[in-house]
């Protein structure tokens, strides 16, 4: 706009030069005439369009959202970094842990605090996850965890495998299916490593690729408040209990008549299994995604910037999404779920978001 005014303005004054030349008034009349109210529509004109840019310039956006993105998720880091390793000393790891998750660190944990120092690990304060899938399993008495591990274990069709440690030494004690040997024989030589500062126990593992424990919300929802209570009241300990062989029973001793599990592979499971983590009211247990020819942006809107995901935490949140009934294989049609609602002391490989296996 702004050459265009120049280049009029040149152009009136050449044609001024011009028309002097040829000595016509009513040329000269006419260019002489042009400045006076042209350029005021010019200025209106810039003044209109200002005001216009100045009112709209809220909706638009000056700076791409994946910059924003990664400044924010750096930020993120950085804290984390600050936070995952705050302590120094084994009495400040001690106190950082008794802070965050309102009980004491498990006997032995100067052994794991040296383990981890020694090798530089940033993360020492961190364990948010691990005591997330612990957490649901003070509610139950151990012996109750011991009854529902050799449940689990006595019959092979609940594929898993049981792990025993005795006097420190880490081996399978179930039969083990020929595909996933190598497997538990990877997962023994990794606990062998530090078998000696465990104290003797039976786990199950899952062969299966799935998370396979999925408590619903009514139960789960009173647990947590049970199980910080036990948290708070429990002193430091500095030993395990001894004597505890005793205390499991034998394996393998198959039963295969009790089953535990039902089977639902090939089937679509959100609804039965994957929301129901999810609080009653939320989306994921309310909604039926009908149209599934086009993007469901009411799922995603919680967790997008735009077009682009924006928090992690929210994404992994399947509430909010009953869209995911459709677009993931494992909700659509898991090769392999033998499940149950009961809270079941399992450790798998992986699992889905509100699944209570234990990684
Ligand atoms: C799970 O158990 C069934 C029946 O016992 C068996 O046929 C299947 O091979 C097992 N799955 C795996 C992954 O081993
Ligand atoms: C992501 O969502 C979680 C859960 O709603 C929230 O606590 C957290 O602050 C959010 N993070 C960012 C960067 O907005």
């Amino acid at each position: 706009m702004l050459a265009f005014t120049v280049y009029f303005h040149i152009s009136t004054s050449e044609h001024r030069s011009f028309s002097n030349e040829r000595t016509s008034n009513r040329a000269v009349l006419f260019t002489e005439s042009i400045p006076g109210w042209f350029y005021l529509i010019f200025v209106v004109f810039f003044l209109f369009r200002g005001i216009i840019w100045a009112s709209s310039s809220g909706n638009n956006v000056g700076y791409h959202p994946i910059d924003m993105l990664i400044y924010d998720a750096q930020s993120q880091y950085d804290a984390y970094l600050r936070d995952a390793a705050a302590g120094t000393t084994l009495d400040q790891a001690v106190e950082n842990y008794r802070k965050r998750y309102s009980r004491y660190p498990p006997p032995g944990f100067d052994h794991w605090y040296r383990y981890a120092t020694e090798r530089d690990t940033v993360i020492i304060d961190s364990y948010d996850s691990i005591h997330r899938d612990l957490v649901p399993f003070w509610s139950l008495s151990p012996e109750e965890v011991r009854y529902r591990t050799k449940q689990l274990l006595q019959n092979p069709w609940h594929n898993a495998t049981g792990i025993s440690v005795r006097d420190g030494k880490a081996a399978t004690s179930t039969r083990v299916v020929d595909d996933h040997w190598s497997t538990m024989s990877s997962l023994v030589d990794m606990i062998s490593a530090f078998s000696e500062w465990l104290p003797d126990m039976d786990l199950a593992f899952n062969i299966n690729n799935e998370g396979r424990i999925a408590v619903p919300w009514e139960t789960q929802a009173r647990k947590p408040q049970k199980a910080e209570a036990a948290g708070e009241v429990s002193a430091p300990r500095p030993q395990f209990s001894t004597n505890r062989a005793a205390q499991w029973e034998p394996l393998p001793n198959y039963n295969t008549e009790e089953q535990k599990m039902q089977d639902l592979g090939w089937q679509s499971i959100f609804h039965s299994h994957g929301s129901a983590h999810c609080p009653p009211g939320s989306p994921a247990r309310e909604q039926r995604n009908w149209d599934r020819g086009s993007l469901c942006s009411s799922c995603a809107a919680p967790h997008s910037m735009g077009l682009f995901p924006a928090n992690w935490t929210e994404l992994s949140d399947v509430c909010h999404q009953p869209d995911l009934a459709e677009l993931h294989g494992f909700y659509n049609s898991p090769s392999a779920f033998r499940t149950s609602y009961e809270l079941l002391p399992l450790f798998s490989q992986s699992k889905a978001p509100g699944f209570d296996d234990i990684l």
